[in-house]
Order: C-alpha cells, then structure tokens, then sequence
C-alpha cells in the first residue's frame, strides 16, 4: 500500500549529505491531495546545525504550501548499504511532524518497500505540547 511514498524515501535518502556521520536519510511526506515531498538529511561540520531528513521532507511541503498531511515514509541506513534496520524519526522531528501532522498522521519506518513498520503520530508522540497549548 505504501510502496511508492517508500520508494520516493528511499530515492531521496541517495542525495543525503552525510560525510560525518555516514548514516543517510530519506523522508517523504504524502500530502492529503496526493503529492509527495521528498528530503535528505543535509549534514555541517558544526554538527548541530545539521538538518534531519524528516525535516527537510516537512519544509519542502510547507514551503510549497502544503500543510494537510496523510502520512510521512522515513528510511535511513548506513552510507553504500541497503537499510538495515527500521529508522525511527528522532524527537525533534517528532515535534515538528505534530506542528502540520497532528496525532492522526501514518509514520512509516521502512526497511524497503515490503518490509515496514506503521504508526500514528500519537503513538509515536504521546501528550504532546502543541500550538493549542500556548492559547
Ligand atoms: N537523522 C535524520 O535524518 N532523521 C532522524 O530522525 C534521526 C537522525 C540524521 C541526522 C544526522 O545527519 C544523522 O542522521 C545521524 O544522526
């Protein structure tokens, strides 16, 4: 079912620009009209100014206008190798999913495309702190 938003995840993660930790990400977001925004993770020597696939994924869609989201595919591995495991999104990126997603949002962590893991956003963000709380 999630073949093709697992294929554009696994083709992006081939741009990740990850020469420090050789770990590379792919991320793409299937908005609520069917089209598909895709992000790397895009690394920098001051580490902490790196940004993770999902994330790359999210601004492309927002920046494109799109904030009505049906799910997000995130695949990620070690630089030359298929995936090899499952590739949870980070905290960070977790908040950032909830800012558009919202609880209902599928999250797929996928190896390949036969082989996947699915979640809500809420199951993977429990009581989360969101723009409803600073009202
Ligand atoms: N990374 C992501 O792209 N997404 C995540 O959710 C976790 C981590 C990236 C950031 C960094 O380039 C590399 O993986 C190792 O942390």
């Amino acid at each position: 079912m999630w073949e093709e938003l697992i294929l554009a995840a696994l083709k992006a993660r081939e741009n990740a620009y990850a020469p420090y930790s050789h770990y590379q990400v792919g991320a793409a977001v299937l908005t609520a009209d069917g089209a598909v925004f895709t992000g790397c993770n895009v690394e920098n020597a001051s580490y902490g100014a790196t940004c993770c696939a999902e994330r790359t994924a999210v601004f492309q869609a927002v920046s494109a206008g799109k904030r009505k989201w049906k799910a997000v595919a995130i695949a990620g591995g070690m630089e030359g190798e298929d995936p090899s495991d499952y590739a949870y999104p980070c905290g960070i990126c977790r908040q950032v999913l909830s800012e558009f997603g919202g609880p209902d949002l599928t999250v797929i962590v996928a190896k390949s495309p036969d082989d996947y893991r699915e979640y809500s956003l809420g199951e993977l963000l429990p009581s989360s702190f969101g723009g409803d709380s600073i009202k």
